[in-house]
């Protein structure tokens, strides 16, 4: 009688525990913490833990192009954390960034386009606070979306979600959190918030397209594998560093843009860029990056 007393108790304890505000991330945290788990065992020395990650990956190769990771937050670089090569490539390439004019340009933008002080008055903060879920309007907000509101609210015509002046107001909103060492932060501030967060991570894992692929194939099991000449990026830090440079692109294009290219890639039709689906999967992605330094703008092949 008394253990089950005590088993009761102690089911009623872990159920109130979870109606505190703050646990909500619970579950997020610890997705999170395994993620970083695997990522930190898996690059930080692919040549011993071959057998485990890397089985089809010839040991020369492995030696050869691979670079041990073992500081996660190094994650935030991407492929160039890990692929020697590629990295070498990247370095050279921000000697002179491509995208300094972009935020140049964003800061104009930003000073010249009605409302944007008043909804933005720090713009190092701007590139934190987003994507955050808001409370009152039931959703999760995106920066592309809280700069597009913001511009529609004061008069403006919508702005093109994918490049173009909001991608370059978000280059210097990104370039001052990051000369501010701003960190991300993402918070699930309520039980509808962690719905929403499921629901992004739901649509990370679940297959899709014609090739019938989820995001996790390729950016968690296949992080660190190429695709033809392509390295796969973890999942952790993919989002430190947006807006990007891309040379493929030729010019800068905000997340949105990236994840519609890969989500094409997987064949399938892409969610449009204010839309639930989108939305809670930027939601997601940026809660796996939580804890790493603003890194943007930055260039990616
Ligand atoms: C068939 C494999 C494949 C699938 C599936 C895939 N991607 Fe990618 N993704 C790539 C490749 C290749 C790149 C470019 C190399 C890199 O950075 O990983 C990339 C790049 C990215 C980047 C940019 C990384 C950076 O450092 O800037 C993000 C973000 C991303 N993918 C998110 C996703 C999401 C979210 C999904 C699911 C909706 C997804 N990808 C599905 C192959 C894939």
């Amino acid at each position: 009688m008394v253990t089950r007393a005590l088993k009761l108790a102690a089911i009623s304890a872990i159920a109130t525990m979870s109606l505190f505000a703050g646990q909500y991330n619970q579950q997020a945290e610890k997705d999170r913490q395994a993620l970083i788990k695997y990522f930190v065992a898996k690059f930080s020395d692919p040549v011993k833990n071959a057998a485990r990650f890397f089985p089809y990956t010839p040991t020369e190769e492995l030696k050869k192009n691979y670079r041990p990771v073992k500081d996660w937050h190094e994650f935030a670089k991407g492929v160039y954390s890990f692929a020697k090569g590629p990295r070498q490539q990247y370095l050279e390439l921000i000697e002179m960034p491509p995208y300094e004019d972009d935020v140049d340009d964003g800061e104009e933008l930003y000073n010249s386009t009605k409302g944007l002080k008043e909804c933005f008055p720090k713009p190092a903060e701007a590139a934190v606070e987003y994507p955050k879920y808001d409370t009152k309007k039931h959703e999760v907000v995106t920066l592309t979306m809280a700069i597009n509101d913001c511009v529609v609210k004061h008069g403006g015509k919508p702005w093109n979600p994918y490049k173009g002046k909001i991608a370059k107001v978000e280059a210097y909103f990104a370039a001052q959190a990051r000369d501010a060492g701003k960190v991300i932060n993402v918070k699930i501030p309520n039980a509808e918030a962690e719905k929403a967060y499921e629901h992004g991570k739901k649509y990370y894992f679940s297959q899709r397209g014609y090739i019938d692929i989820s995001c996790a194939n390729c950016h968690v099991q296949g992080a660190g594998k190429r695709v033809r000449r392509d390295y796969l990026s973890p999942l952790v830090g993919q989002v430190t560093h947006f807006p990007v440079y891309r040379l493929s692109w030729e010019e800068l294009g905000t997340l949105e843009r990236r994840l519609k290219g890969c989500i094409k890639n997987q064949g399938q039709q892409p969610p449009k860029p204010f839309s639930e689906d989108m939305r809670d999967l930027i939601y997601f992605l940026s809660y796996m990056s939580n804890g790493m330094k603003v890194d943007g703008p930055d260039v990616r092949k």
